[in-house]
């Protein structure tokens, strides 16, 4: 099989049989870079040049707070890592909650990486195998300060801080804060995916439309950014409501809508004890929610089973 590195270009030979049957990321040996493998009946080099753009950038989004955006962000960021792939967690929120979440206590984050007060690789902690934290916090305030202050460009910002680290991960999921805000924007410049929870528990479908409109509104400047998944949460079947609510998506956004997240009580606690929910409680339904979705994110149906 010929695989053509996407970044220098040059032409491997590689004896197919040789590859591991779960590999998913080749690395060239010439220049380094690392991309996604396709193989099999997609194994022509043309195709390769056709993968979506590396490292896959998610941002998990919506303007509304409480609907698990940041649940979604970080146990997402480790099925993907426990699944073997490099992630990079980036969270955007001025709470800071994705380090709490797994346990990390970093004083720096994001915004050394944007101000360039710390070198790149200082301001990324390893929170897991395979996982790095690059965290959020109050002092992201001054980003967006930053940002608006300067003349031009500002919506690219995150976008020139995070190319400089990102090429060693093969994904970068972006945590957001709620609401619309400088930062919010600059997220849409850099990621090319976005995972929009939904809470199921009260009636968000009036947000989804509003945040659709204002992602239109960047859309225009950035066409590569789409809305690739919907994902119901707090679902709790004991209630009638909630099931009305998740038919009217299934409605109106037919294959966006991801396998719903249950309401999960065990979810809520396991940020006490900075552990992910596979660690805290590896059998509960919010465990098995979020590995569905990894499933559905990597394309791997047969991942953890
Ligand atoms: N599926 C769920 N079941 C029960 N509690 C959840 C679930 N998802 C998130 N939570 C809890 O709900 C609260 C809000 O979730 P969070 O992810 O912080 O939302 P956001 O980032 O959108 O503000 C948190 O306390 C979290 O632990
Ligand atoms: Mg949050």
């Amino acid at each position: 099989m010929k695989v053509i590195c996407p970044q220098c270009k040059k032409e491997h030979s590689i004896d197919e049989s040789k590859i591991p049957a779960t590999a998913k990321v080749a690395q060239c040996k010439a220049c380094g870079y690392r991309f996604f493998l396709q193989r099999a009946k997609h194994s022509e080099p043309e195709d390769q040049a056709s993968l979506p753009a590396y490292p896959r950038r998610i941002g998990v989004t919506l303007s509304k707070g409480g609907v698990g955006k940041t649940t979604t962000s970080v146990n997402l960021a480790a099925g993907l890592a426990l699944a073997g792939f490099k992630v990079l967690l980036v969270d955007t929120d001025t709470q800071g909650q994705a380090a709490y979440l797994l346990g990390q206590k970093t004083q720096v984050g994001l915004t050394e990486l944007v101000t360039g007060e710390l070198p790149a690789e200082e301001t990324i902690v390893q929170a897991r195998e395979n996982l790095w934290l690059l965290a959020g916090g109050r002092s992201l305030a001054g980003i967006k300060r930053l940002i608006d202050r300067k003349d031009f460009g500002g919506e690219l910002t995150l976008l020139e801080a995070l190319e400089s680290v990102e090429k060693h991960y093969d994904y970068v999921i972006v945590d957001t804060s709620p609401g619309w805000d400088p930062l919010t924007v600059n997220v849409l410049f850099y990621v090319n995916e976005l995972i929009t929870p939904v809470s199921l528990e009260v009636m968000t479908l009036q947000g989804l439309v509003e945040f659709l409109k204002s992602l239109s509104s960047v859309q225009k400047y950035r066409s590569e950014v789409a809305l690739n998944y919907i994902l119901p949460t707090f679902l709790d079947n004991r209630v009638k409501n909630p099931r009305a609510i998740l038919d009217r998506l299934k409605e109106l956004y037919g294959d966006l809508i991801c396998t719903p997240i249950r309401y999960n009580v065990r979810l809520s606690e396991a940020p006490a004890y900075g552990k992910t929910i596979y660690e805290y409680a590896p059998g509960s339904h919010g465990s098995l929610d979020y590995r569905e979705l990894v499933r559905k994110i990597s394309g791997n149906p047969k991942l953890f089973l």
